[in-house]
This record gives structure tokens, C-alpha cells and sequence, in this order.
């Protein structure tokens, strides 16, 4: 993440630092930020370097073995600084914490904060306390009160992004698909009330977010439980009328929760930009029936199609597990058959991961060999690479509007942003620029990102609205 800017308000004179790593899907990025936010509120400054904090955040993930492995090993690198450092003070947040409780505490005794889905934004108090009376605290019970998600009250002046936001609407997840851990970490579907999103919403806009981005886990029945609110279009509709936001998003996306006429509507609002992230998961309807998607891969194009029809300019990309339990190479040929009929222009892959107590990790045997899963995903992801090239390669020498975002990673000389349809685009111009769109002429494509030359930039910032 980039720099802090702290508010002053009870700030000690030496600000003590918090090194903070986060894995996994975006709402965990913008949960980490969260965090910050309160830090920064009460004087905390940040680090990159472990050995030089007085705090050290991990922000984790469940959704597969590995993303827990690699926080399991991460935590025995602070053992030493801990030894070292007797006040340093280290916390596990977020869906591993949830998903193992005291098993932390076990393997990891030097942990002494463990906050679990509905508790991450107890960490400042929660670390009072254990500076006054020493021990650890370990919270992973979980609120299914709506006004008690831990959203509330964010540090808005805390973000990694100056131009761009995410904005949670919902956590959680009423579907019960069979790999997916995600239930268990988050629990059941919970929104946040259409005028709290709204508010935040206008608060960004006012610090200069142009372009925000909605995330619940299942985004298209946000509002299911408030249903006086108008759902995810009804929000979309009203966060597209506050001043200053050009650019609307959302994911993510599920098949069975897709309706031809949301697609109309999205289509009919200029600011929700033609991008959508639908994961398809497999191409075969035996594997499909076995992982409860309860969508077939017919219906799957079918919802392909009406965002093709309805969204002008539409980009869909996808999610895809390859090896899950029984799948045959039958199946695996109909997932493949699946990614190059419907050409999207971006698609992860991932070998399935045993979660416990899902329902897979119940009731199916994970007898797909490793080197077969590894197989198919190479596969899989050399698939999609042609596919994705070939579509960024036809933009080549087009005039795409592009979000001058922050200085690209690759190159210093370009500034790096997005297309209305999310394609990745590193631009040449300098810093000065950022927060402002752009035209650009595409130059270079790879199966990844564009690069491109500016054709005109607004003249101020906010003297365009994005189009399609
Ligand atoms: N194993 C592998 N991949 C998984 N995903 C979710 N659960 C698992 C699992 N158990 C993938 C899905 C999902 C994405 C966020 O992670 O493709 O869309
Ligand atoms: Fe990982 Fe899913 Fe939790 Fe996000 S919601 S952190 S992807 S397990």
C-alpha cells in the first residue's frame, strides 16, 4: 500500500508503526485498509519492514490450503522478532482467523491478537486491553446483525488509491457451493443499509474518488435482506448520481443470481462501466451438479449472451477450478470447449483446494491427481493466455479512455490505468496526471496489459465523464 497521511488529532509526537500484510479477494484488501484507517486515527504510522513495527497486522484467506499455508509460515518468520522484541505485538485478522480460532494460539503462541470475519475492527481497542492487562484475545464470533458489519465509520483519507475506491455493500453468501469455504469465514448474506453505502460513496467523491467499486461476495442480490431499497441496480442508479463519481463497478457476479433484466438495466447506466466478473467454475454439467452451482453450462452462455447483448462494450471475465473430485477428462474437454467458445478476455484458474467441513471435503474423495490438476491448469491458463492476447492485440492502434490511476509498476515513465471494460493499460505520462482520463493510443498488447500513447487528456480533472 502507499503512503498514510495521518490524522493529527491525539497523535503522539513518535508515531508508533504497524507492518501489515494482507492475502486474498479484494474485500480483504479494503478490510486491511479499514484497519489502517482506525490506526492512522489514533497517531499509527505504517512500515514496510517487520523488524522496524511495533504492530504486525496478517489479513487472510481460506479460500484455498495455500493462501492459509503461506500465513502459517509467515508467522513463524515473526517468532524471533517477537523474542527479540517482547513489545511487539502481532495480529491475526480476518477469514483464516475465523476459520481456525485457537488453533493459532496453539501453533503460533506468539500471537496476541486473533480476529475473526466480524471483530478485524476491534483492534485498536482490543490492543488497549492487552497493553493494560497483558495475554491474548481471540475473537471469532459472528454478528449476523446488519447494523453491526464492520464497515461503519471508515478513515477516508486512509487509501491506497487516490482515484479509485472500493466500497463494501454486503458480506457473505447465501449458496452453498461445495468447494467454497467462504460460508463458513463470512457467513450468511448481510447488506449494509443504500443510504450508509451512499454516504461513503459521497465522502470519496469529495476526496477524489472517481471511480468506486461495489463488493459483496454474491454483489447481485445485495439488498435481498432490505428489500425496500431497490437491490444492486436501485444503488447503482443512485450512486451514479453523486457528484464527481464518473466510473461504477461491482463484483462479484454469480450465474445463478444474473436476470436478463438487470443486464438491461446495467446497460442503461452510462457510469456502470461494461465490465463484469461472472466465474463460470467448470464447462460440465455433472461437475457443475456436483459443486451446486445449480446452472448449467448452457445457461452459463446464455447469461454471457444477454450481457453481450445488453451491455454495449461488455468485457466478462471469469473464475475456473480445474480437478474437482471426479472430474474426468471429459469434463475437463467441456470446461476447455467452454473458455474458448465464449472468448473471454480474462479467466483465473485454479486446482481445486480441499476446504474442511465444506460439502465437498465431506462427502467427495479428492482423487484428481496433483500432476493431472496441474496438467489441466497449465492447459486451462495457456487457453486463455491465446484468447486474451489475441483480444488485447485487437485493440491495437484503437483509442481507448483510460483512468490515469498511479505510476506503473513496470516502467516509470508510464502512468497505469483502466479501460471502461477493466483491461490493464500502462500509458506514458507523468505523475502530474493521475485522477485525470485520457485517451489513448494502443501501441503494445500482451495477454496481460496494453500499453499506449495519450491521444488528448482532459484539460482538468473531472472535465470528462467516462463513456463507453
Ligand atoms: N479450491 C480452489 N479454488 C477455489 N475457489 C473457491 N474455493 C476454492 C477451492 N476450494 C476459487 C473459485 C472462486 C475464486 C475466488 O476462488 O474459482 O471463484
Ligand atoms: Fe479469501 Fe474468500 Fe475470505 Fe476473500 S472471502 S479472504 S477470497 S476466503
Amino acid at each position: 500500500m502507499g503512503p498514510v497521511s495521518t490524522p493529527s488529532s491525539d497523535a503522539p509526537s513518535s508515531p508508533r508503526r504497524v507492518h501489515l500484510v494482507h492475502f486474498g479477494c479484494q474485500m480483504n484488501e479494503l478490510d486491511a485498509e479499514l484497519v489502517v484507517g482506525d490506526l492512522a486515527r489514533r497517531g499509527w504510522g505504517r512500515t514496510d519492514d517487520a523488524a522496524q513495527a511495533d504492530l504486525i497486522l496478517v489479513n487472510t484467506c481460506s479460500v484455498r490450503e495455500h493462501a492459509e499455508e503461506k500465513v502459517w509460515s509467515l508467522l513463524g518468520t515473526y517468532k524471533p522478532l517477537k523474542k527479540r522484541r517482547p513489545a511487539l505485538r502481532i495480529g491475526v485478522l480476518g477469514c483464516m482467523a475465523q476459520r481456525v480460532k485457537g488453533e493459532i494460539a496453539r501453533r503460533a503462541p506468539h500471537v496476541d491478537l486473533v480476529l475473526g470475519t466480524s471483530s478485524f475492527r476491534r483492534v485498536v481497542e482490543d490492543l488497549d486491553d492487552v497493553e493494560r492487562r497483558g495475554g491474548r484475545i481471540v475473537r471469532t464470533d459472528r454478528r449476523p446483525d446488519p447494523d453491526s458489519l464492520p464497515d461503519a465509520d471508515r478513515e477516508i483519507s486512509v487509501r491506497e488509491h487516490r482515484h479509485r475506491a472500493y466500497v463494501t455493500v454486503m458480506r457473505g453468501c447465501d449458496h452453498v457451493c461445495a468447494y467454497c469455504i467462504v460460508p463458513f469465514t463470512r457467513g450468511r448474506e448481510t447488506s449494509r443499509r443504500k443510504a450508509d453505502v451512499l454516504a461513503e460513496v459521497e465522502r470519496l467523491a469529495a476526496d477524489g474518488v472517481r471511480e468506486v467499486t461495489f463488493l459483496g461476495q454474491n454483489i447481485n442480490t445485495y439488498g435481498k435482506d432490505r428489500p425496500d431499497e431497490g437491490g444492486l441496480c436501485g444503488l447503482l442508479e443512485d450512486a451514479a448520481r453523486v457528484p464527481g463519481v464518473d466510473r461504477l463497478r461491482f463484483l462479484t457476479s454469480n450465474p445463478f443470481d444474473m436476470t436478463e433484466d438487470m443486464m438491461r438495466r446495467f446497460g442503461a447506466l452510462p457510469k456502470v462501466m461494461p465490465w463484469l466478473h461472472i466465474p463460470a467454475q467448470s464447462g460440465s454439467d455433472r461437475v457443475l451438479a456436483r459443486m451446486k452451482r445449480t446452472y448449467t453450462a448452457a445457461q452459463y452462455r446464455e447469461v454471457v449472451g444477454w450481457a453481450r447483448r445488453h451491455v454495449p462494450g461488455v468485457e466478462v471475465t471469469s473464475d475456473f477450478i480445474v480437478g474437482f473430485p471426479g472430474e474426468t477428462d471429459e469434463d475437463f474437454a467441456l470446461t476447455k470447449a467452454l473458455l474458448e467458445e465464449t472468448r473471454l478476455v480474462q479467466a483465473y484458474v485454479f486446482k481445486y483446494s480441499v476446504r474442511p467441513n465444506t460439502l465437498a471435503a465431506r462427502t467427495l474423495e479428492d482423487d484428481v491427481p496433483e500432476e493431472v490438476k496441474r496438467a489441466r491448469n497449465l492447459a486451462l491458463l495457456e487457453a486463455q493466455d491465446a484468447i486474451s492476447e489475441a483480444a488485447n492485440r485487437a485493440l491495437l492502434g484503437t483509442v481507448v479512455e483510460v483512468l490515469l490511476d498511479e505510476p506503473s509498476k513496470t516502467d516509470p515513465a508510464r502512468m497505469s490505468g483502466r479501460t471502461p471494460g477493466n483491461r490493464l493499460v500502462h500509458v506514458l505520462a507523468g505523475g502530474e496526471l493521475a485522477g485525470r482520463l485520457a485517451r489513448v493510443r494502443v501501441t503494445d498488447a500482451t495477454a496481460h496489459s496494453l500499453r499506449g500513447e495519450r491521444v488528448e487528456v482532459e484539460p482538468a480533472p473531472r472535465a470528462w465523464t467516462s463513456s463507453r
